[in-house]
């Protein structure tokens, strides 16, 4: 199922594989929302062999985790779709098959703004435009809530 809008403006139609089997899908969104589209909810297994999927929806459990093109420990409610682009399930999961985090890097400014959404982006812009060296930090891939 997919939700529907008048006001909203689905992608294009793109292909990708689950497990082997052909799943059509919308440029702009997440594996997650492509696999539920598709009636699969279920993306990986637990210890226990019960099946997991998609459940905070928002990159903070590892339920989603599937393997994107080779690259295992990918989170599907994340990740955005491509055309062709290979899926797998992933028998168990578990945090350490995450990617591993990134070394810390030092980057110098005048003011950081934790948070990437609306208000750290209007924040931000208007520190940037007051002359101020700006940093913006976020635990998402991507800016805007
Ligand atoms: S559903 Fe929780 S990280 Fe994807």
């Amino acid at each position: 199922m997919r939700l529907t809008h008048p006001d909203m403006r689905p992608g294009s139609p793109v292909q990708l594989s689950f497990d082997g089997r052909e799943i059509a899908a919308l440029e702009g969104e997440t594996i997650a929302a492509a696999l539920a589209a598709a009636d699969i909810v279920a993306v990986r297994q637990a210890r226990s062999g019960a099946p997991r999927g998609p459940f905070c929806g928002m990159g903070v459990c590892f339920d989603c985790l599937v393997t994107v093109d080779g690259r295992p420990g990918q989170r599907a409610c994340l990740t955005k779709v491509s055309a062709g682009m290979d899926v797998r399930s992933s028998p168990t999961a578990t945090a350490s098959a995450l990617e591993p985090v990134r070394p810390a890097e030092e980057i110098a400014c005048d003011v950081l703004v934790v948070g990437a959404g609306p208000a750290g982006l209007s924040a931000a812009r208007s520190l940037a435009l007051a002359g101020a060296d700006v940093v913006v930090l976020d635990e998402r891939l991507h800016p805007g809530g």
